[in-house]
Order: structure tokens, then C-alpha cells, then sequence
């Protein structure tokens, strides 16, 4: 019996043992004043996106020395590690975005297949070293859109997109689709029906689970010419230009301008912009790989213009008032001109030359000889007697209204 109790006795001494121990060292753990917390156990993320680690730590008072990053892959105490702030700076995949304090978050850029792996922060003090053995763990998923079929994408067809990650079990409901980065659906599937060009545009899909998206499916849903018109950009003199615009994907490829006329249409250019040569109703058609449109009639009115008239009636126009105007100076001049010749001598008025001393005869030049012209001409002088208390009626009548000095004039006769 007391056997019975002896065995009793040791079994409860060991479990007390067992207790004390394990309460001291769950103490120990607990208690301690060193401590790395990584916010999250594992983390799914999408190749090729960018994740952080998100981390914090704790210590007692001293300052920090050195903080570094291990990945599972080699010795999470010893290293090499994947950052050192003293070793092995900012890399193009790992960037240290924690501090020297308490934040301890690491950046992975571009992430590939191969980043996946648990990841430890270790940091050294002045007084101690500690790692954060729990670490955090990358899951890396390759999600993939693949469309249920491969032709051409055109107005009213159907495609269906299906979100694939590949590496990973998903719950399909947590699929998150995505059209020009704005979320579209929910789903692993989804379903494009009768489509238009609003369909149109950069598809990518995303885990509920995971961190980034999949790379980008584009979707361009093509349709024949839409919206054509034709319309008037500018009117110049008298040219009016048009121009014949239509949205399609692809874009229009031919362009014709038609003028109706009696009930049909003529052909009357090629090219999407088009100067009518005269008024009338105009319409363009464009076409392209998936059809044609006819634009809206535009009406186009040729305003009376210059170029308009015929090349006479433009010289008519022209000539008439300059003719006029020379006519009108003519005049005016004629006028003055009578005006000052009743109180100045004829010689004056028509004479315009410098030095009117030479004024009425004729220059000779070395060609002429002086006796044929001594023939035909006979010099007289003459002499001007010039008494100030006693002037001609003439000069009475110069000198009262000009002031100007007498001209002589040697006058030759024939
Ligand atoms: C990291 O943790 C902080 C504090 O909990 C939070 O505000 C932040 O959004 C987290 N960052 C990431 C990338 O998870
Ligand atoms: C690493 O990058 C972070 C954030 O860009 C910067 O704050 C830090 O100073 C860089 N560290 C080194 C050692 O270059
Ligand atoms: C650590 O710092 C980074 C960059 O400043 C910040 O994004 C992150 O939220 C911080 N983490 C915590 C847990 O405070
Ligand atoms: C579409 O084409 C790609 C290659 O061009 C091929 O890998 C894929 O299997 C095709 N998909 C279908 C549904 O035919
Ligand atoms: C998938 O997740 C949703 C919530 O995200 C949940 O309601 C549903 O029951 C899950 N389905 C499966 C099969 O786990
Ligand atoms: C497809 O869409 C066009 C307009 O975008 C509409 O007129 C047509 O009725 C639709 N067809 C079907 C089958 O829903
Ligand atoms: C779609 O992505 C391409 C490049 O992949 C880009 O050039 C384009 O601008 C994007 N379109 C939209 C609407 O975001
Ligand atoms: C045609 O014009 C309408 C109205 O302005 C617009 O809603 C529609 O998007 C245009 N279509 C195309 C293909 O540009
Ligand atoms: C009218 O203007 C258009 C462009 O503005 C030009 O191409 C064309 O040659 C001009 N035509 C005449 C007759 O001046
Ligand atoms: C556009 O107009 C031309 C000339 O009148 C005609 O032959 C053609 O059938 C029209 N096209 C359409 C799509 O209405």
C-alpha cells in the first residue's frame, strides 16, 4: 500500500517538477525583454506584385547596432543575410523600410516563385542579440487570366475570363476582378456577353487571400464605323473646308465625300479632309474592316467673293478707284497750281529746276558743236538795272507777298 502511495508521491513530485518548469519557462518567453512581432504568420502574394513584411520589436533600454533580415534558406543566426544594415544595404528586391527603434518591415519587390520561404528578423544591441525565430512566411501564387476562346474579340460576341492561381487552393469566391484598376466582380469567372466598346480595356484579377494581382489581359472589342459625321472646321475667303470624322476599331480605312445631286450622289473626293469647289449638299461614307457609315447630309453655302467674279470685272474693280483717285489728285493739283500762278511769273510755275540761271536754255553736251548751235540760237544780255526806291509793278507785287529773293533768268531766244 504504501508502495502505492510511494509511486503516488514521485509521479506528483514529477508533474509538479514538469509544471514548475514549464511555468518557468513559458516565464522566461513571455517575460522577456527581447521580442520580434511579425504581424502576420504567412503572407500570399501575387508574382510580380510587391509585399512587406509588416514587423515590429522590443528591447530593454540599450541602443540597437545592427538590424538584419534572414531568409530560410540559410542560417537564421549567422546569415548571409538578405539585408545587414552594416553588411548588405537596399537591394533592388529587399528594402529595409523599417528603423533602428521598433519597426522592423521589409519590402520585397517583383516578387518571383523563388522569395517563397519564411523570412526572420534578427537585431544586435549593445548588450544582446535576438532573433525572431516564428518568422513570417511568403506564399508566392501565379494567377492568370485565360479566356475560353481565341478569336477576334468583336461587338456582340461573348468571352468568359477565368482568374487561374496556380500554387495555391482558393476558395473561388474569392476572386476580385478588376477593369482599368476599378473593381468589377466577384468570382472566379466572368462572363463578357454581347459586347461593345465599353468592354474595352486592361482586365486583371486578385485573391481575397493573396497581396498584388495578375499581370494585365487586355480586351479590345472591335466594331465597324460609329458616330460618323461630317462637318465644317473652318471657312476662309472662300475656302470651307470639311472634314468627315468616325470612331472604329480598327480605325477607318477609306473615306469618301459624295455631293447630292438630282436624287443620287457623285463621288467628289478620297480623303477625309475635303475643300468643296462650289455650294451644295454634302455627305461622307467611311468605311472599314467591320462595315460602313453614312454621315448626316451637311449643307455647304458659297458666299458672293472675290475670287467669285470674273477676271475683268476684278480688273474693273480694281482699276475704277485707282483711276478715280488719280483723276481726284489731278485736280487738286491743277487747282493749286492755277492758284499760285496769279502772283508768280509762268517761268516759275512750270520751271522746277535748282538754279533757274540756266533755266530756259538748252544744255549743250560735247557732242554738239557750238556753231550749229550758235546758228540757230542768238544769245541777248541783258542788263537789269535794279533801283530799290523804284520797282516794277511786278516786283511790287512779288515782293508784297513773297519774301523771297528775286530770280533772274537768262531767257534765250531763237
Ligand atoms: C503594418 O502594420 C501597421 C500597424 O498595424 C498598419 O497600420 C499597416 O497598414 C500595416 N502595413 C501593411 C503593409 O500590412
Ligand atoms: C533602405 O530604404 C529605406 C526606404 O527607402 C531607407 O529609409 C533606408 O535608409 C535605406 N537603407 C539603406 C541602408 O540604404
Ligand atoms: C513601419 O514603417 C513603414 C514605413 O514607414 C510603415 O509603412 C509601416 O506601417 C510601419 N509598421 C508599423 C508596424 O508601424
Ligand atoms: C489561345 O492561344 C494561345 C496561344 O496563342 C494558346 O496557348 C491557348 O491555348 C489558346 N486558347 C484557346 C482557348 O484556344
Ligand atoms: C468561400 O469563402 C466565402 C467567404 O469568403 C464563404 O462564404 C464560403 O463558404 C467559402 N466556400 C468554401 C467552399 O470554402
Ligand atoms: C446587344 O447590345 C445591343 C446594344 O449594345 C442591343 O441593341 C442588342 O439588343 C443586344 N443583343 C442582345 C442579344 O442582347
Ligand atoms: C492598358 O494597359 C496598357 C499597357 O499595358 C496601357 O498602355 C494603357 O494605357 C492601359 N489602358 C488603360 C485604359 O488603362
Ligand atoms: C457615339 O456617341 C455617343 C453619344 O455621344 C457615345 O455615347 C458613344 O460612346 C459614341 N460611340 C463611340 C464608338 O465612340
Ligand atoms: C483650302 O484649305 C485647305 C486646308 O485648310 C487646303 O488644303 C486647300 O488647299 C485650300 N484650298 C484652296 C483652294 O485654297
Ligand atoms: C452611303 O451612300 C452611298 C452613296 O449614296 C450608298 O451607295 C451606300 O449604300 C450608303 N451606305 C450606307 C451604309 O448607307
Amino acid at each position: 500500500m504504501w508502495f502505492v502511495k510511494l509511486i503516488g508521491a514521485v509521479a506528483s513530485f514529477h508533474c509538479n517538477m514538469t509544471k514548475t518548469l514549464m511555468l518557468l519557462f513559458l516565464m522566461g518567453v513571455l517575460c522577456s525583454d527581447y521580442e520580434v512581432d511579425y504581424l502576420k504568420e504567412s503572407i500570399c502574394a501575387a508574382k510580380g506584385s510587391s509585399v512587406i513584411i509588416n514587423c515590429t520589436f522590443r528591447y530593454p533600454t540599450e541602443r540597437v547596432e545592427d538590424v538584419m533580415w534572414g531568409h530560410e534558406r540559410s542560417d537564421i543566426f549567422n546569415g548571409p543575410f538578405i539585408y545587414q544594415n552594416t553588411l548588405m544595404p537596399n537591394s533592388s528586391k529587399f528594402e529595409y523600410i523599417g528603423d533602428k527603434e521598433s519597426n522592423c518591415s521589409l519590402k520585397i519587390h517583383q516578387v518571383e516563385s523563388t522569395d517563397k520561404g519564411k523570412y526572420t528578423f534578427r537585431f544586435v544591441t549593445t548588450a544582446d542579440k535576438w532573433t525572431g525565430q516564428s518568422g513570417s512566411t511568403i506564399n508566392v501564387v501565379d494567377l492568370n487570366i485565360v479566356l475560353n476562346h481565341n478569336q477576334t474579340l468583336t461587338e456582340g460576341r461573348s468571352v468568359t475570363l477565368t482568374c487561374i492561381a496556380i500554387s495555391i487552393r482558393h476558395n473561388s469566391s474569392a476572386f476580385i476582378w478588376f477593369k482599368n484598376g476599378k473593381r468589377v466582380h466577384e468570382g472566379a469567372v466572368l462572363q463578357l456577353n454581347n459586347m461593345s466598346h465599353t468592354n474595352s480595356g486592361n482586365y486583371t484579377c486578385s485573391s481575397k487571400m493573396c497581396v498584388g494581382t495578375s499581370g494585365i489581359k487586355r480586351i479590345d472589342v472591335e466594331y465597324g464605323p460609329k458616330n460618323t459625321s461630317a462637318s465644317i472646321i473652318s471657312v476662309m475667303s472662300s475656302n470651307i473646308t470639311l472634314v468627315c470624322s468616325s470612331h472604329a476599331n480598327p480605325p477607318v480605312e477609306a473615306y469618301t465625300w459624295f455631293k447630292t445631286a438630282g436624287g443620287g450622289s457623285l463621288v467628289v473626293a478620297h480623303q477625309s479632309v475635303f475643300s468643296p469647289a462650289d455650294g451644295g449638299q454634302y455627305f461622307c461614307s467611311v468605311t472599314s474592316k467591320h462595315g460602313s457609315q453614312n454621315s448626316s447630309i451637311v449643307k455647304v453655302e458659297m458666299k458672293a467673293s472675290w475670287t467669285a467674279f470674273p477676271r475683268y470685272v476684278r480688273c474693273v474693280l480694281i482699276i475704277t478707284p485707282v483711276a478715280l483717285l488719280l483723276i481726284l489728285i489731278t485736280v487738286i493739283a491743277s487747282i493749286r497750281c492755277y492758284k499760285k500762278r496769279r502772283f508768280t511769273s509762268k517761268i516759275e510755275c512750270e520751271e522746277d529746276v535748282q538754279d533757274p540761271i540756266y533755266a530756259n536754255c538748252p544744255v549743250f553736251n560735247n557732242n554738239q558743236t557750238q556753231e550749229n548751235n550758235e546758228e540757230n540760237l542768238e544769245i541777248v544780255y541783258a542788263t537789269v538795272n535794279f533801283d530799290t526806291k523804284r520797282k516794277t509793278h511786278m516786283e511790287q507785287q512779288m515782293t508784297s507777298h513773297d519774301d523771297d529773293d528775286i530770280i533772274y533768268s537768262v531767257v534765250c531766244r531763237k
